[in-house]
């Protein structure tokens, strides 16, 4: 939350969100390396985790300790990781200038948990974690449900499928759906792309749309 001790951002915040296996991990640190080779600071973090008490919490929402809970639950436990690790981690790199690169931030909580918990309570919820860190671009990469998650399975090579990953097709088809409607609602911060290019393909075009939205040379 805002108070007055908070510096001014001075970085840049990109943000990566998009479904199961849509390469968002891979694509981060491209472009992170990218942003390093002209010459910038940068933070290369992710969501949930970050830091070290988020990395614990996400431990405890991935093993699905809190699904019993209900999805209000998840999305108060989402948002107190979220707090953290822009306290302690995101906030601090913008202020002194750093570019900071996320896989996964805010967007995540209103698409997979938003689909059942009211608008109002995720507003509430992400105005106390993130304040005005808010992201000014944000790649979604975009992949239909099926192909996502037959690639996630390929990639965890028969590792235990997590508290989300492990949920029916059609419920990462609705989440599909709802990423691509909220990149609609905000075509100034939202970049989407076609998840299934070849990975040296789809690093040019995020390279392209940050060198666009924030005028590099
Ligand atoms: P990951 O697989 O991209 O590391 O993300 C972990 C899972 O957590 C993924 O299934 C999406 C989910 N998630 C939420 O449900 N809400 C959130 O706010 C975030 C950041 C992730």
């Amino acid at each position: 939350m805002t108070d007055s001790s908070e510096g001014q951002i001075r970085g840049k915040f990109i943000t990566f969100e998009g479904g199961e296996g849509s390469g968002k991990s891979t694509q981060v640190s491209r472009l992170a390396e990218r942003l390093k080779d002209a010459g910038y600071a940068v933070v290369e973090t992710r969501e949930p985790g970050g830091s070290p008490k988020a990395e614990a919490i996400r431990k405890f929402i991935l093993a699905g300790e809190a699904e019993g809970k209900g999805p209000r639950a998840e999305a108060m436990l989402f948002a107190a990781a979220r707090m953290d690790h822009v306290d302690r981690k995101i906030r601090p790199a913008l202020e002194t200038g750093k570019w900071v690169v996320c896989d996964r931030f805010m967007d995540s909580t209103r698409v997979y948990q938003g689909m059942h918990v009211d608008g109002s309570t995720i507003d509430l919820l992400e105005k106390m974690a993130v304040g005005d860190c808010r992201p000014e671009l944000t790649v979604l990469l975009d992949i239909s449900a099926k192909e996502g998650l037959d690639r996630a399975i390929k990639r965890s090579r028969g590792a235990r499928r997590d508290r989300f990953e492990k949920e029916d097709v059609s419920v990462h088809e609705a989440r599909r759906e709802a990423f691509l409607k909220l990149a609609e609602s905000q075509p100034e911060r939202f970049v989407v792309l076609d998840a299934t290019k070849f990975p040296r393909a789809l690093e040019l075009e995020i390279w392209d749309a940050c060198q666009k939205r924030f005028n590099l040379s």
